[in-house]
């Protein structure tokens, strides 16, 4: 799985990744841009690319300052399980790694067994509880942390 950043040219085959993934975040059309438009806060996204089916999974990371934000990770369910969303988590860190950051942050369903073992198989840890965070359905956040 090759991983490369993402540009609004991906736009379109992100928005159809996201929609085959129902537990990723769902975002509109102006959010997707919003992702690679100049704008405060500045965020990042990587591509997992399979040779043959191409984009497969993305990340997408708020960042700037000490403290980054994971905002949303995708792998469509066929290739899930492979190392994609690994490969992605350490694209980001490296990033960290280099731009100097200290910690990133980010919430999950609590319901999210995958999504949890998957971040605390890959570094995170459990920060706290937002309750009421998530609406349909109403479900508690977990606050997760990587510290670099
Ligand atoms: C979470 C997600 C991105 C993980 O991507 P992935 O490509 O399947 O993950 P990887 O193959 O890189 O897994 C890396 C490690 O995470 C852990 N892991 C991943 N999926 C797991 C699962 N279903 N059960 C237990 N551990 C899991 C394992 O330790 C795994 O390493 P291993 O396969 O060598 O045991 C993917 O499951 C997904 O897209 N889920 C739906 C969307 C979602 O929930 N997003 C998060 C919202 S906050």
């Amino acid at each position: 799985m090759k991983i490369r950043i993402g540009n609004e040219l991906d736009v379109a085959r992100l928005m159809e990744l996201n929609a085959e993934v129902p537990k990723a975040a769902h975002w509109t059309p102006r959010q997707w841009l919003d992702v690679f438009r100049e704008a405060t806060p500045a965020r990042i996204c990587w591509i997992a690319e399979d040779e043959s089916a191409g984009a497969a999974g993305f990340l997408v990371a708020q960042y700037g300052g000490p403290e980054w934000e994971l905002e949303n990770i995708a792998v469509l369910p066929e290739f899930q399980r492979q190392g994609a969303g690994r490969a992605l988590l350490t694209a980001l860190l490296a990033e960290m790694e280099e731009a100097g950051a200290e910690r990133i942050l980010l919430e999950v369903r609590a319901s999210n067994g995958t999504a949890i073992r998957f971040y605390e198989g890959n570094g995170f840890v459990k920060a706290g509880r937002r309750r009421d965070y998530y609406s349909n359905p109403v479900e508690d956040a977990l606050l997760l942390v990587h510290m670099r």
